[in-house]
């Protein structure tokens, strides 16, 4: 009898006439999720900090039925984020947050913030309440297993910059976390107006990328480098979380990731998160101090640019 395959880009639903905004899409799981939505008929947007490199991998993209173009984000600044969300007119179908650093040393954003907490969670909270107004359909974030880092699981809203006890993977941990927290709070919002908008998060479990490479400890870059070799997924596999939170029918708030083992590698299933991840009063309270930092807050729905 043969067995059912894993689900896999070519289960991809029809995007013609669908736009999305993949954040972080010039490398590794984010041009693999251009490639995927842009042969399923999207238009795709690769949102980079680069935009020389966001068209060479643009350029990667072919025999497409849908179709690509390059525009300048940088999520380290709010000024850039402004920028990107102003010149965008029309319906947004899927806003995919992607863009990401990781255990990288101390650095912090041009508005002062530590560098993986104010581009891979305050960032995308920015950018995702300046495009709300338009977005159709959902908003994926991509988060990661390391949100449970034993040590580092929960928000130090006390000292959100880590200032004088800052850790390379506690900040990275703290950012993941802060992404599924984010997500949480977006969906309630989101349900609250009666909005048919989801929010929705992934993981991609290990993924060989370029996201190891910047880590700030020699030791751990080298162990992750041999990691690539022997446990990582590629990154068309490590996209599937993505693109299945994406486009298939979760409800709100959904976290997707792979299936085998520790959920390093496998096929896209719903899976769990720690205690902390769930924790409505946080969500809540994150999402206050995000507002405060970037000075963006939820939009009013019911004024929406796009739809009825
Ligand atoms: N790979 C894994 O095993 C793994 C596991 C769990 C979670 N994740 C998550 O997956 C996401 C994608 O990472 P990846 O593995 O594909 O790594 P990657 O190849 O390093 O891609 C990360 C992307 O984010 C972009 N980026 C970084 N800072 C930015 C900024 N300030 N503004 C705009 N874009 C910025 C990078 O641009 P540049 O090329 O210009 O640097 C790059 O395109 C991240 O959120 C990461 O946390 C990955």
């Amino acid at each position: 009898m043969a067995t059912k395959q894993k689900w896999n880009a070519s289960d991809l639903v029809d995007q013609s006439g669908r736009t999305a905004v993949v954040t972080g899409a010039n490398s590794g799981l984010g041009i693999a999720t251009v490639d995927a939505l842009a042969h399923a008929g999207a238009h795709v947007v690769l949102a980079v900090r680069d935009p020389q490199r966001g068209e060479a991998a643009a350029r990667t993209v072919r025999g497409a039925r849908g179709s690509v173009e390059v525009r300048r984000l940088d999520l380290a600044d709010l000024a850039s984020v402004r920028e990107f969300a102003d010149s965008w007119q029309g319906p947004l179908d899927l806003l995919i947050n992607n863009a990401g650093v990781m255990n990288i040393p101390e650095a912090s954003t041009k508005d002062g913030f530590e560098m993986q907490f104010g581009t891979n969670h305050l960032g995308h909270f920015a950018l995702t309440n300046l495009l709300l107004p338009y977005v159709t359909d959902r908003v994926v974030t991509v988060s990661s297993g390391a949100h449970r880092i034993p040590g580092s699981t929960h928000i130090r809203f006390h000292n959100l910059n880590l200032t004088g006890e800052y850790s390379p993977t506690a900040a990275y941990s703290q950012s993941k976390l802060a992404n599924l927290l984010f997500t949480l709070e977006l969906q309630s919002r989101l349900a609250a107006e009666g909005s048919s908008v989801r929010a929705l998060a992934a993981h991609p479990g290990w993924a060989a990328t370029n996201l190891q490479g910047h880590d700030a400890s020699l030791a751990r870059r080298a162990l992750m480098a041999v990691g690539n070799r022997l446990i990582a997924q590629d990154n068309r596999a490590g996209a599937l979380p993505t693109l299945y939170a994406a486009t298939e029918d979760l409800p709100g708030a959904s976290y997707v990731g792979p299936d085998g083992f520790g959920e390093m590698r496998g096929g896209p299933a719903l899976v769990g998160r720690s205690a902390a991840a769930s924790d409505a009063e946080s969500a809540v309270r994150l999402w206050a101090a995000s507002e405060r930092l970037t000075g963006v807050t939820f939009p009013q729905l019911f004024s929406r640019v796009v739809g009825v």
